[in-house]
């Protein structure tokens, strides 16, 4: 029998050529692009100043199937929202307020900009991985995009230019000033393995998770949006604060570069903002390394420490959490089975993450689950996830 996780992608993959034919006709040259989402095990709102982050990719996918087409015009269909958009080259400016065509728009936008302008395509996207969950459906939807983009005009595939391509259309067409690191782990996860990333040089460092543990996913149910303005105010409070601290030594670049003792030292030109905002990312990048060591030497009692203390400085200090995500966080640590959780991706509602011994998940499902309805009156939805590889045509 094949394995659930092997069979789901099956289906999605043979959804995708359905939906294709059902689109864009009968074709014989038709290939898929299989882009899954990703869950950040800790280093949280440390990538875009210059630190560490420990993401995986998970069993959850965008898949776009795609030919070659006649013209200029990229043409995608959608089934999560029953549309078709034609993007024309040189693509116009994103229709904005988050609309899902502005994902690959934007893409499309950032390889012609590069000076590689993409052929005639039509695209058929669909999707098992939930939207709004804070588990980077919209970068799985670009990097499924840019490696179509690629392996229709037979360029080699880089995943490093692809994550920074990526993400600039993230920047210009979504209007979300993101780090690197969904695009980046989406483009170049390893299976069995999460991505220690140094997120100032790229360096990448793969850690395997133990056999013995489990990655869950709990969604709150509540949704969420970057572009809402949360999260480039943080951005701002961590570069106004790097302008500040700049001023006691000039070799600090971004918040990476400051540690504990400069802090204390700038804390008065520092408004509570900023201090706090520092203080969090101070700590938390050194939490992503700390923890890729104690996963790679079995230290469950060191990860349990480092996962709770991320959450509560998300939750203290950079106040991106929610009453929800408090709530699942508690009711996922109280649970016997529970090596630790905190809110993972970028807050403001969204999802938490568990790492679960393998004997006690079903249980931790069932109970974790009925508990969070039960408390809030929403429906809690828990994903237990496998880690895989990035991008592929399959
Ligand atoms: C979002 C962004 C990432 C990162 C996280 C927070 O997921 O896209 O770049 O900043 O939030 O760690």
């Amino acid at each position: 029998m094949m394995p659930v996780d092997q069979s789901r992608r099956s289906a999605l993959v043979d959804s995708a050529h359905a939906v294709f034919r059902g689109e864009f006709g009968d074709r014989t040259d038709v290939a898929v692009a299989l882009a899954p989402g990703r869950v950040n095990l800790i280093g949280e709102h440390t990538d875009y100043n210059g630190g560490f982050v420990l993401p995986m990719a998970i069993d959850r996918y965008v898949a776009i199937a795609f030919a070659r087409s006649e013209g200029r015009r990229v043409r995608a269909h959608a089934v999560r929202f029953g549309e078709t958009d034609s993007i024309e080259l040189p693509v116009p400016k994103p229709v904005g307020a988050g609309h899902w065509s502005d994902y690959v728009a934007g893409v499309v936008a950032m390889y012609a900009r590069a000076g590689d302008p993409p052929p005639g395509l039509d695209l058929a996207i669909v999707a098992d991985l939930p939207v709004g969950a804070g588990l980077s459906s919209s970068a799985a939807v670009e990097l499924a995009t840019a490696r179509a983009l690629t392996a229709a005009t037979d360029r080699a595939w880089d995943p490093i230019e692809a994550a920074q391509r990526s993400r600039d259309a993230e920047h210009d067409f979504a209007g979300v000033p993101c780090g690197i690191m969904d695009q980046l782990v989406v483009a170049a996860a390893r299976e069995g393995t999460a991505m220690l990333v140094d997120c100032r040089t790229l360096d990448r460092r793969y850690v395997p998770i133990p056999a013995e543990l489990r990655v869950v996913v709990l969604d709150t149910g509540v949704g969420r949006s970057l572009a809402a303005g949360g999260y480039a105010d943080r951005r701002g409070a961590c570069e106004a604060a790097v302008q500040i601290l700049r001023r006691h030594d000039p070799g600090v670049v971004a918040l990476r570069d400051v540690d504990g003792a400069l802090l204390d030292r700038a804390r008065h030109d520092l408004d509570d903002e900023e201090f706090m905002r520092s203080q969090h990312v101070v700590a938390e990048s050194p939490r992503a390394v700390d923890c890729a060591r104690a996963l790679e030497t079995g230290d469950v009692e060191r990860c349990r420490r480092l996962l709770v203390d991320s959450h509560w400085s998300l939750r203290d200090l950079y106040q991106v959490s929610c009453p929800e995500l408090d709530l699942m966080v508690s009711l996922a640590c109280a649970h016997e089975g529970c090596i630790g959780a905190r809110l993972t991706g970028a807050g403001f509602g969204g999802s938490a993450v568990a790492l679960v011994r393998l004997d006690a998940v079903d249980d931790f499902v069932a109970r974790i689950g009925s508990a969070y309805d039960g408390m809030t009156g929403r429906r809690a939805a828990l994903h237990v996830c496998r880690p895989v590889d990035g991008v592929a045509i399959v």
